[in-house]
């Protein structure tokens, strides 16, 4: 597997690890107060004056980086335009990324042109998207502002939108030219928002990295009762390490396997049954993260199920999932709906459902051979006894 480079940071130099793809490798550059100088930043990777960039994000990003954003990109000699979208999971649709074509349009975007993602995974996700697709392939530059975005969606170029039937079943793979994540910006983040993100960081200490879940759990214990579950409660340097560590993995991941060919496939740990409960409780309704968490709780009882782990790794992952204040019972859902969910997933290969189980704390397996019945039965061990059936009900996770 080829390393993810990572150099030294200060206070002061932010620190950079290197998604180390043979075609087109770049840097995730990991700062506080490093939104300033995106445009530096921009102008680093070889886009002249005079270049044009549109930027793309939501009210609740501009409001607050909006203009640093701009004015950044400005200052460099970039001839730098906004484009502001609503973009909650209900809306990352074909029809809001035909609203970026539209003012790729209008400013006349060419082939040299950037797109510049300034925003949370829906904005990177759409505003990828439309970069791959404007002519068929212009760059983008990822600028994550929610913690799930700086940990995972913003780096490994999977771009795209949502379909009734399923969760990002629409997309292209696009790598950025560069991921500019600002961990000052996740003051402003609202606190469930923060532990959705928490959520991706637990995935890659099941995944992979038994220390980064080791270390979890001490920073969980030494807060007894805040537990992970606020960013006052993780602190500055810690998040600054967990953002650090968690773009390393998943730059080692993305360069050995860029296009999910098989490595790839284990960063869906707690998708598969994550997505079902965010296709069926309806997209916006569970947060991604809260559905990741969720499906990370199913996975391991499922591996348990099969002898795969044992019940106190599984108990220590879900201890962990709620020191990070995370749903970990599964809502009330159709079975039948579950199953006909599962049957659309993006992994199924001939028919056979892949997911991806823990085997140790920082080991898994993908296996072809869960079955329905041990879905349903694992899936009825984790419901509260109090919940009734019907997709309407109440979401019994606000997290
Ligand atoms: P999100 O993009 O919906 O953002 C969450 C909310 O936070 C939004 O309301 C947004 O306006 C707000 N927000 C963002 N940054 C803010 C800030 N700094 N201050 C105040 N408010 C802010 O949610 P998300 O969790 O970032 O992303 C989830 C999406 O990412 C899902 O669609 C998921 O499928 C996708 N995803 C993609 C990948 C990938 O590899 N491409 C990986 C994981 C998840
Ligand atoms: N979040 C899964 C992946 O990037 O592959």
């Amino acid at each position: 597997m080829s390393a993810a480079a990572t150099t030294a940071g200060s206070a002061c130099s932010p620190r950079t690890i290197r998604v180390e793809l043979s075609a087109n490798p770049y840097p995730v550059v990991i700062g506080a107060g490093s939104l300033a100088r995106l445009g530096e930043q921009v102008a680093a990777l070889g886009f002249k004056a005079g270049t044009k960039v549109l930027v793309v994000t939501n009210p609740d990003v501009d409001t607050h980086y909006g203009a640093a954003a701009l004015a950044s990109l400005r200052e460099a000699g970039l001839v730098a335009e906004r484009l502001v979208i609503e973009a909650g999971e209900d809306r990352k649709t074909p029809a809001t990324v035909a609203l970026i074509h539209d003012a790729a349009f209008r400013q006349k975007l060419e082939r040299g042109s950037l797109i510049v993602a300034l925003g949370g995974g829906v904005v990177g996700d759409m505003a990828g998207f439309a970069a791959a697709t404007w002519l068929r392939g212009i760059a983008v530059v990822q600028v994550p502002t929610t913690l799930l975005a700086m940990v995972d969606a913003a780096i490994g170029g999977k771009t795209g939108v949502n379909h009734p039937g399923g969760k990002n079943l629409i997309g292209a793979f696009h790598q950025p030219r560069l991921v500019l994540v600002d961990p000052a910006t996740l003051a402003t983040l609202p606190e469930r928002e923060f532990r959705a993100g928490m959520a991706e960081v637990i995935k890659y200490g099941v995944i992979g990295d038994a220390v980064l879940f080791a270390d979890l759990e001490a920073a969980a214990a030494r807060q007894p009762g805040a537990g992970l579950a606020s960013q006052q409660a993780v602190g500055a340097k810690l998040l600054q390490s967990l953002l650090e560590r968690s773009a390393a993995a998943k730059a080692r991941v993305v360069a050995a396997d860029e296009r999910e060919g098989g490595l790839r496939a284990i960063l869906n740990y707690g998708h598969t049954l994550g997505h079902v409960v965010e296709t069926l409780r309806g997209y916006g309704t569970v947060l991604h993260g809260e559905a990741v968490a969720i499906g990370m709780a199913a996975a391991g009882e499922i591996a348990v199920a099969m002898g795969l782990w044992s019940r106190q790794d599984q108990a220590r992952q879900l201890a962990l999932i709620a020191a990070a204040g995370l749903p970990h019972t599964w809502p009330s859902l159709d079975n039948e709906a579950v199953l006909a969910c599962l049957q659309g997933d993006k992994k199924v290969r001939e028919g056979r459902l892949r997911f991806v189980l823990p085997t140790a704390i920082g080991a898994v397996q993908i296996r072809d051979d869960v079955t329905a019945d041990t879905i349903l039965s694992t899936i009825a061990e984790l419901t509260p006894k109090s919940a009734s059936a019907g997709p309407s009900d109440p979401d019994p996770h606000p997290g």
